[in-house]
């Protein structure tokens, strides 16, 4: 049976009640943590920083997977690092050289993730597939959560996993954006590892038993 992670988005979170909600992740079935940091240029929007994660980091009891949307995010690796960052994902579109900013991740001993967003063509990783633990297929355009799901995800997602296989590469698929039990299974399917989940976990009423409801369901 495949273990596909969930990875609730702390975006969605009450922030009047971090602590309430982060304890909620650490009692469910949930196995990440993803934290989504936007600058307000590359996406337009922002969202939260670095005494925020700080404050996250002292609670969470599991990985730790920072989303940068953010603009030159070589300048901030080893900040990100001592902020708690077990997995670190930059975006494709936002590194001029993507395979330096790759070895400087890996340098700091966390593991080095590649966003794309939704017109960015997978085959643009296929040079440095094997240098990247993480690829997030982006399946709605990044910025917000509560966004509706884009369907040319299931495509992208098959290609960039007969990517991974042709090359020999262990990188795992995570799609981010507009995740629910409708969809869930379907990206196991075609190949997804990692779940990320935002308002459809924390805007549910009984957000414990919904994370445990996708984890049951992308685990087959
Ligand atoms: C979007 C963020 C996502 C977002 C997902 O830019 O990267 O992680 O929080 O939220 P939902 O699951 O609500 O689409
Ligand atoms: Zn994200």
């Amino acid at each position: 049976m495949k273990n596909t992670l969930i990875a609730p988005s702390v975006l969605a979170a009450d922030f009047a009640n971090l602590q309430r909600d982060i304890e909620m992740i650490n009692n469910s079935e949930a196995d990440w943590f993803h934290i989504d940091i936007m600058d307000g240029v590359f996406v337009p929007n922002i969202s939260f920083g670095m005494p925020v994660l700080e404050a996250i980091n002292k609670h969470a009891k599991k990985t730790i997977d920072v989303h940068l949307m953010i603009v030159d995010p070589d300048r901030y690796i080893s900040s990100f690092k001592k902020l708690g960052a077990n997995v670190l994902t930059v975006h494709l579109e936002a590194c001029t050289h993507l395979h330096r900013t790759l070895q400087a991740i890996k340098a700091e001993g966390m593991k080095a993730g590649v966003a794309v967003n939704p017109h960015t063509n997978i085959d643009l990783l296929e040079d440095v597939i094997k240098d990247i633990d993480l690829v997030c297929i982006m399946s709605v355009n990044p910025g917000f959560g509560g966004q509706s799901f884009i369907e040319n995800t299931y495509d992208k997602v098959k290609k960039l996993k007969a990517l991974i296989n042709k090359k020999g590469a262990s990188t795992l698929i995570e799609i981010d954006g507009g995740v629910t039990n409708k969809n869930a299974k379907q990206l196991v399917e075609a190949g997804a590892d990692v779940l990320v989940a935002g308002s459809y976990v924390f805007g549910a009423t009984d957000p414990l038993a919904t994370v445990a409801d996708l984890k049951q369901l992308s685990c087959f």
